[in-house]
């Protein structure tokens, strides 16, 4: 029987072979390989990686090799540096350079919205009125709170658990990335960031106004003066926070970190939280190879293992 000739290799298969073959990291479409204007190879790439694991804990996977390229070209940009070598031997020799602030800013992943895994709100609404029959002031950390939507989520819930008056709250709001800590600090959103709010709420928190750009909605200073800022590196080896925690929110931030590292967060915010503090994490976050410290409550909130009394 005659065999059919070969056919011959789409575009992937000959982007993927050249991947494979070649020390310069193939981008994934004919697109991409068109508009790349700098060299981008497996060592830069591993470079890379060990830069941002060593500063931030960030794990990048190898399947980010194309999101890596785009953030960084536009730092090349910006600081006119002409390769991946010359700007990663800029960073490597000289560890206080302005441009790890560049460079750490756009490795992050800042992705948010108010509301977030709406689940968690009930439970921290009930927490807080159960905490306020004990203690009449409240701290909350908000850990990675990107541009701001995951703490006034909080301090939305925390107003109205207690409409007419109640313990004093404070919501401590930090970030890795100075950038998204800015925008949280202005606390002013466009129409599609606050689109899930419900109105009533829109109408009580937000002050709506009419912008050249459109209209944008900011935070009532009622809210806003519950929240402080602060740029926190969870990898520090002292964080600027003052116990003790009846709440901490530590979500969508631990799935960029090895089981190590989230380890040892874990352990330093075991006793920075009262004994009967709450830890809320992200939905595909788990803490279970931490059990010694933490016990899940479910719905990926966590109390301490060990109640202290
Ligand atoms: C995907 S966002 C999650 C935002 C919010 N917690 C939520 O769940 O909607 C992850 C945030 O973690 C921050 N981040 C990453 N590494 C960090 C680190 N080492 N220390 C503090 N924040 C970090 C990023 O800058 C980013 O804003």
């Amino acid at each position: 029987m005659p065999t059919e000739p070969p056919k011959p290799p789409t575009l992937s298969e000959r982007l993927a072979s050249i991947r494979q073959a070649s020390n310069t990291l193939a981008p994934a479409t004919a697109e991409d390989a068109a508009a790349r204007e700098f060299v981008f190879c497996v060592a830069d790439f591993e470079r890379v990686r060990k830069l941002i694991y060593d500063k931030a804990g960030i794990s990048l996977s190898p399947a980010k090799q194309d999101m890596v390229y785009s953030r960084l070209a536009r730092r090349l940009r910006a600081t006119g540096m002409k390769s991946f070598k010359q700007y990663l031997d800029h960073l490597e020799f000289s560890r206080g350079a302005a441009e790890w602030e560049g460079f750490v800013n756009a490795l992050t992943t800042n992705l948010t919205s108010f509301f977030r895994e709406p689940h968690h709100f009930p439970v921290l609404s009930q927490h807080l009125r159960a905490v306020a029959e004990k203690r009449r002031q409240i701290s909350i950390w908000c850990c990675a709170a990107s541009t701001g939507e995951e703490p006034y989520s909080i301090a939305i819930t925390a107003a109205d658990t207690f409409p007419n008056g109640g313990p004093h709250i404070s919501v401590l709001c930090s970030d890795l990335d100075t950038s998204v800590l800015a925008t949280a600090e202005k606390g002013v959103y466009a129409p599609d960031r606050v689109d899930k709010i419900p109105l009533e709420q829109l109408k009580r928190y937000f002050n709506k106004s009419v912008t050249p750009e459109g209209n944008v909605y900011g935070v009532k200073p009622e809210l806003r003066q519950m929240l402080s800022f602060r740029r926190i590196n969870l990898l520090d080896p002292v964080w600027p926070v003052r116990g003790p925690l009846d709440v901490i929110f530590c979500r969508n931030v631990m799935i960029y970190f090895d089981k190590p590292t989230q380890y040892k967060i874990l352990a330093r915010f075991a006793p920075m939280l009262q004994p009967d503090g709450l830890l809320f994490a992200g939905h595909s976050e788990s803490f279970l190879h931490a059990a010694d410290l933490f016990h899940s409550l479910g719905k990926t909130v966590y109390a301490l293992a060990a109640r202290r009394g």
